[in-house]
């Protein structure tokens, strides 16, 4: 079916009566979401695609001639994709008026250095802001509402609650999806969209508006009351002990159906970012369906309690505890993903893989921990990829990101195989976890942390402090593992009495998708006669046999 040639409103009727974050399909050759085993992957021409990305800083693609220092660098990092602005301001800096020399020159630049693109739409906001706006939609608050705080003041964010608002901002990036469909309907390079950016009121925890307040006095819209009743029993905990506690209403106020308090201004919040954002991705997909996603601002955690709290980060933003509004409010909205830039990763990726949203990382960090991260990512959460922050700085040859990123595009064929499928698992292991355990197949594995394990014939390494082990199961007795600065032992996992021994081990790469072995391991390479051993200094593949003895 051709999305484009259908009017907006049959597109968000079809999009909005497929469940949410169902992949309608669209053509065969665009890229698109599609399901393998109990994951979602991406599909760029025909194959299943692991994005090993980063994010350009916010001003980089508004220069061309900036880029073109850049694009080296960033190939030699070994990325396969590069996450690129276009902002609203410098695509149609008149009403009406579109220039798409940039996107065309970073697409351009992207395809001579053999990359694939995400490009994030910063339209109506950016972390929380309006700042990215054009000046002839900044300057007439008339016509472009802006969010008001408690004492009426306008705050330099535009409201959700205006249509000349979304419709202003749904036009624009409609018509970056009818270029981008012109330009890259048959390349492709451009492989997903982000809409908008770190969306939600800063500040106060909604917004105030006449608007607004009207909206929030009024009745919770039917179309997100049906959604609650429809999947009450799987909503995200969060939201259906609000909904409970306030005593399961079908129908009533916000206030009536949440309870007061900042959480339901959170949720009144989210309903209508969601419903903005949705409705700015759908016309963009009426042009050209590529899989679009938003992404977070995340909530800072007990030690910053000023910013754990709606408002101290942007309020409605979405934030896995609000995920069911954003459901709701959004169809077209293929992935909710969080901009990890705060601890415990491995929370963050279970809050959003929750109810089947499919982990994209679009920010994170590019250091050795994010080298682990983007493996666990990959690895243990079926994840379509990762994308640190920063790529102007982080771009080296040198750096981690290039080294784990190599490794990483060798196995990638073999974990795209077996994603969804229970054929593959990872740990991050580091100095307070210094042990991990998981079974695959007929095996338990166990990841034991050695910071300091030292390959005789490498440089000396500074110790890392966290590293991923990656287990691919290949058949029954057969695995091929990723790690560094680690041991890891095998038990079985069907048969206690049962010992379990290394048959053969060997050291290697992928070569275009064929092992070439290196070195056999064995003797004081095998910790305990029985481990297998990762170096500190780098990532390395092994690829082994198991037997059993009694
Ligand atoms: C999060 C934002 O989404 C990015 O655009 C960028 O501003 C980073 N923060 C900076 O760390």
């Amino acid at each position: 079916m051709k999305l484009r040639y259908l009017p907006i409103e049959i597109v968000l009727l079809f999009l909005s009566s497929t469940a949410a974050f169902s992949q309608a399909k669209p053509a065969p050759g665009i890229p698109h979401l599609e399901k393998h085993g109990t994951a979602t992957q991406l599909i760029v021409d025909g194959k299943p695609f692991l994005v090993l990305g980063a994010e350009l800083n916010n001003s980089s693609a508004s220069s061309l001639e900036y880029m073109r220092a850049l694009w080296p660098r960033i190939a030699a990092t070994n990325l396969n994709t590069v996450l690129a602005t276009v902002s609203w301001e410098l695509l149609e800096p008149e009403d009406g008026r579109f220039d798409f020399s940039l996107v065309d020159g970073v697409i351009e630049g992207a395809r001579r250095y053999d990359l694939r693109l995400i490009l994030l739409w910063f339209g109506s906001w950016k972390n929380g802001k309006s700042t990215y706006q054009p000046i002839w939609v900044k300057a007439n608050q008339q016509r472009f509402p802006l969010v008001q705080d408690e004492n009426g003041k306008g705050l330099p964010t535009l409201s959700t609650l205006s249509d000349a608002n979304r419709d202003a901002d749904s036009r624009a990036f409609a018509a970056l999806m009818k270029h981008i469909r012109e330009v890259d309907g048959e390349a492709h390079t451009v492989v997903m969209i982000q809409v908008e950016n770190e969306v939600g009121v800063l500040g106060p925890s909604r917004d105030h508006s006449p608007a607004a307040n009207q909206a929030f006095g009024g009745a919770v819209p039917k179309e997100f009351m049906n959604y609650l009743q429809e999947h009450k029993d799987a909503l995200i905990p969060d939201l259906r002990k609000r909904w409970e506690a306030a005593g399961f209403k079908t129908s009533g106020s916000w206030e009536q159906v949440f309870g007061a308090g900042l959480e339901t201004d959170e949720i009144f919040m989210a309903w209508n970012y969601a419903r903005y954002v949705g409705h700015v991705a759908a016309a963009g997909k009426a042009e050209y369906p590529l899989p679009m996603f938003v992404n977070t601002w995340l909530r800072q955690g007990a030690n910053k309690p000023n910013e754990d709290k709606p408002g101290g980060y942007p309020s409605g933003g979405p934030l896995a505890q609000v995920m069911d509004a954003w459901r709701a409010g959004g169809p077209a909205i293929d992935i909710l993903s969080p901009d990890v830039h705060v601890p415990n990763y491995t929370d963050w990726c279970n809050w959003y893989t929750q109810s089947g949203n499919p982990l994209f990382i679009p920010e994170s960090r590019g250091d050795a921990r994010g080298v682990a991260q983007a493996i666990a990512t990959a690895g243990k959460y079926d994840g379509i990829g990762y994308s640190p922050f920063g790529i102007d700085r982080l771009a080296s040859p040198d750096s981690e990101l290039a080294k784990g990123y190599q490794v990483l595009a060798q196995v990638a064929p073999l974990i795209l195989e077996r994603q969804g499928l229970g054929k593959l698992t990872a740990v991050l292991v580091d100095k307070d976890t210094q042990q991990s355990k998981v079974r695959l197949g007929d095996y338990t594995i166990e990841a034991r942390f050695a910071a300091r394990a030292q390959d005789p014939n490498a440089p000396v390494a500074a110790p890392v402090d966290q590293t991923a082990g990656l287990f691919i199961q290949l058949g029954p007795d057969d695995y091929v593992i990723v790690g560094r600065s680690m041991n890891v032992y095998f038990e079985s996992a069907t048969d206690p009495s049962q010992s379990v021994g290394l048959a053969s081990v060997e050291e290697g790469q992928y070569v275009n998708g064929r092992w070439v072995p290196g070195r056999r391991l064995n003797g004081d390479e095998i910790p305990d006669w029985r481990a297998l051993w990762f170096p500190g200094d780098r990532y390395t593949i092994q690829k082994i046999k198991l037997y059993r003895y009694r």
